[in-house]
């Protein structure tokens, strides 16, 4: 199976420029199987009012991304994962991911940790976590700061993802290595498909760090961009390799789990 990912500058506001440029780097990538292209990649991050959310987010899937990226994945014969900004109504928008293949629009993934001011524009998504089977491999969704949770990787490796597809503005610098960590402990693939350059807005900017990757089951870099230009990169994978979960004869990574002992996960107050 060829996976891959898809870095690039998007600008803030410029949809329709950045959509199409989405397309162009798509067709570059042609023959992956998959590809995962960065957060909020038709709009930018950086928004500063509300009022923006309403002129540059979008209907899913009816809007013009979702149905640019349906009509060239089944052009392409390609599954893709992209980040954009999900408009419900005028007063409800997601920061999301949409999943597309050769048969159309399947599914879209809210972002569930919301980083810093992302609060005051997006509501958080409710989950559930869910995988998709794409006949080579099962995959998984989350969006960016979803990395910080380890929780996020392990349910969707719970729940049978061999890769993890993960659209992502990084402006943190340890977050690509932790997903090195979230393969590993996972025993998992994962795609982090990252923007570069900046958003500069009156009175804040933001810098991302590029530095996309692919990240195996056994804790290699099988594909790194570097921090500044536009890439796409696509490597062929296994995805079997990921259903191995032996850490040695005696030890399976999931069954050997201690859960009457990990109550405390699944409670919100912290012990002082
Ligand atoms: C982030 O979640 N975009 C940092």
């Amino acid at each position: 199976m060829k996976i891959g990912y898809i870095q690039f500058n998007p600008i803030f506001g410029e949809v329709q420029k950045n959509l199409d440029r989405t397309i162009e780097l798509i067709t570059k990538g042609k023959e992956a199987d998959l590809l995962v292209l960065p957060e909020l990649c038709t709009t930018g991050y950086l928004f500063i009012d509300k009022s923006e959310l309403q002129r540059f987010g979008e209907k899913v899937p009816d809007g013009p991304s979702t149905k640019a990226w349906s009509k060239i994945a089944k052009e392409t014969d390609t599954f893709i994962v992209a980040g954009i900004c999900e408009k419900v109504s005028d007063s409800e928008f997601y920061n999301s991911a949409v999943l597309v293949g050769p048969e159309g629009f399947i599914d879209v993934y809210r972002k569930i940790h919301l980083f810093n001011n992302e609060k005051d524009f997006f509501k958080a998504g409710n989950g559930p976590f869910k995988i998709y089977d794409l006949g080579d491999a099962k995959i998984g969704i989350m969006v960016c700061f979803d990395w910080v949770f380890p929780e996020t990787a392990r349910i969707l490796a719970l729940h049978g993802a061999d890769i993890i597809c993960h659209p992502a503005n990084l402006v943190l610098q340890f977050s690509q290595k932790t997903m090195l960590a979230r393969s590993i402990e996972n025993r998992i693939f994962t795609i982090t498909a990252n923007r570069t350059g900046e958003d500069i807005r009156p009175n804040s900017q933001l810098s991302f760090t590029g530095l996309s990757q692919i990240t195996s089951p056994k804790m290699e870099l099988l594909a790194q961009s570097n921090e500044h230009d536009e890439d796409v990169k696509i490597v062929e994978i296994d995805p079997m390799q990921a259903r191995n979960k032996m850490i040695t004869a005696n030890n399976h990574l999931f069954l050997d789990r201690r859960v009457e002992l990990y109550s405390p996960l699944l409670k919100k107050e912290v012990e002082k």
